[in-house]
């Protein structure tokens, strides 16, 4: 049974989730996070910027992987997740940069720099996963058809995915058609994963994911039907089509 727990609203969400991982933070500074990008943990890192300045935690040893990349953006162009990592969270709180990890996709051999990824998350095992979840049950950027073997890997995008992303584009054409990004094995290696679905547009989403009971192909977020310690944090619209 996946668990999931259900807040009335964002702000009840997040508050439990910032105080959840100020508390890991804390209780071993040397933790290993795995994050990840979109809307949905935009508040998270804002409450943990809030946390930081407040002197509730510090970043100075912690250890960041990040989940994905664009293929073909550059490390400055506002769209790349490496953009959004360091406006989101780093510029803004102690971390050393030499502890955050995030593929590229902006370089001649993108196999070298898979095979780099994949080393890397290999000899480090995350502590946490966080991930969002995809209208079509994305996680990362594993689409459906991602094999469960899967480890760090070049993908096309689906094009219900190059839609939603378009929102952040000026036209649909310049959304970025490939991505780099870790695998399902990877995903679900982690000793704990933690995904936040907020809004509507998450409903049916999490309807498939709460009644997952196996691993479907063409879901991806299915793949942590029996991870040992796996939640969901939704708010209530996410959870409008479920009933707990
Ligand atoms: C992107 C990312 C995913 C993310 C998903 C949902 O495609 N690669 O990691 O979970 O979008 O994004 P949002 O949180 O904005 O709905």
């Amino acid at each position: 049974m996946i668990k999931i727990k259900k807040f009335s609203n964002k702000e009840s969400l997040f508050k439990e989730l910032v105080n959840y991982y100020v508390k890991r933070i804390n209780e071993n500074p040397n933790i290993k996070l795995g994050l990840a990008t979109g809307s949905s943990p935009i508040p998270l890192y804002k409450g943990l910027i809030e946390e930081y300045e407040n002197k509730k935690v510090s970043f100075k040893n912690v250890l960041t992987f990040n989940l994905d990349e664009y293929v073909g953006l550059e490390k400055e162009n506002d769209q790349s997740y490496y953009y959004f990592m360091f406006n989101n969270l780093f510029n803004h709180v102690d971390i050393n940069k030499n502890n955050v990890n995030i593929p590229s996709g902006n370089v001649s051999d993108l196999n070298k720099e898979c095979d780099r990824y994949n080393k890397l998350l290999s000899n480090n095992k995350i502590d946490i996963q966080l991930l969002g979840i995809g209208a079509n049950g994305h996680i990362g950027f594993n689409e459906p058809g991602t094999e469960f073997e899967t480890r760090t890997h070049i993908v096309d995008l689906d094009s219900q995915t190059i839609k939603d992303n378009s929102r952040f584009f000026e036209s649909i054409d310049l959304v970025p058609k490939k991505a780099i990004t870790m695998g399902i094995s990877d995903i679900v290696n982690a000793d704990k994963v933690i995904l936040i679905a907020t809004g509507k547009n998450k409903a049916e989403a999490i309807k498939k994911l709460a009644e997952s009971d196996k691993f479907d192909i063409n879901f991806p977020a299915s793949s942590l039907y029996d991870h040992k310690n796996f939640t969901v944090y939704a708010d209530e619209d996410a959870c409008s089509l479920i009933k707990i």
